[in-house]
């Protein structure tokens, strides 16, 4: 994601009080929004992985002073943070280009042509998998099965299926990546496609007791079934 892209850092208020965390890097849009996202959660901690997505979608990766702020702001360690975001393939603790190209070079793709696929991607950038293109806007890298193995060799951009691919059909993408042409399709990297949630972690408790009055009922019906079936077979 190119920088004027992005809302401009802002420090968040220093507190005033020993109960509220400092955050320093965050701004303060990205701030209110984790905290909205916090208190959907019993635990703040629960809501770690909500707010990495929010950094990254801030920075377009995860900067160690975001991690900082994240960590500060649900009660862990920095390095608890850091240990989580790098568990997770979706969270990038290194700078990213503005799109994260994925070719998938997994069975179903693999025999399809990924692996050529890739070589070509490789040169046509001229970069490894796994480096950003000297723009810096585009990162190139190989992934493992992403769900989509009917359409062979998979790409994906942004985590955004794009179909499948060859090498001609892989260049005109990148071109109109380069362009411009398909930012409402694909946003910046670190977008997420999900609607934001307002509403908390509630279940409506009468609808999952009467659920499991009747999961059991059934149960003891299956067994009454079976011990009819034994008596009757003696
Ligand atoms: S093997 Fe490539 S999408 Fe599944």
């Amino acid at each position: 994601m190119s920088d004027t892209a992005r809302p401009t850092p802002v420090a968040a208020p220093r507190p005033t009080g020993a109960a509220a965390p400092a955050v320093a890097h965050l701004s303060a849009e990205t701030v209110t929004r984790a905290r909205e996202l916090i208190a959907l959660y019993p635990e703040p901690r629960s809501a770690l992985i909500p707010l990495c997505h929010l950094a990254q979608e801030q920075d377009g990766w995860l900067r160690p002073e975001a991690m900082e702020d994240i960590a500060a702001l649900v009660g862990v360690t920095p390095a608890e943070v850091y240990g989580t975001a790098t568990f997770y393939d979706m969270l990038h603790t290194e700078p990213v280009g503005r799109y994260l190209v994925s070719v998938c070079t997994n069975i179903a793709c693999l025999l399809n042509g990924a692996q050529e696929l890739l070589e070509h991607a490789e040169e046509s950038l001229g970069v490894n998998a796994g480096s950003t293109t000297a723009d810096g806007v585009i990162t190139l890298e190989e992934a493992e099965c992403l769900a989509d193995c009917d359409r062979t060799p998979c790409v994906q951009v942004n985590h955004r299926y794009v179909g499948a691919q060859t090498a001609e059909s892989f260049d005109a993408l990148v071109a109109d990546l380069r362009s411009g042409a398909r930012s409402d399709e694909i946003p910046d990297h670190g977008t997420l496609i999900r609607v934001r949630r307002t509403t908390g972690l509630e279940a409506d408790r009468a609808r999952v007791a009467a659920e499991r009055a009747a999961m059991a009922e059934a149960q003891q019906g299956r067994a009454d079934e079976a011990a009819a079936a034994k008596g009757g077979n003696a």
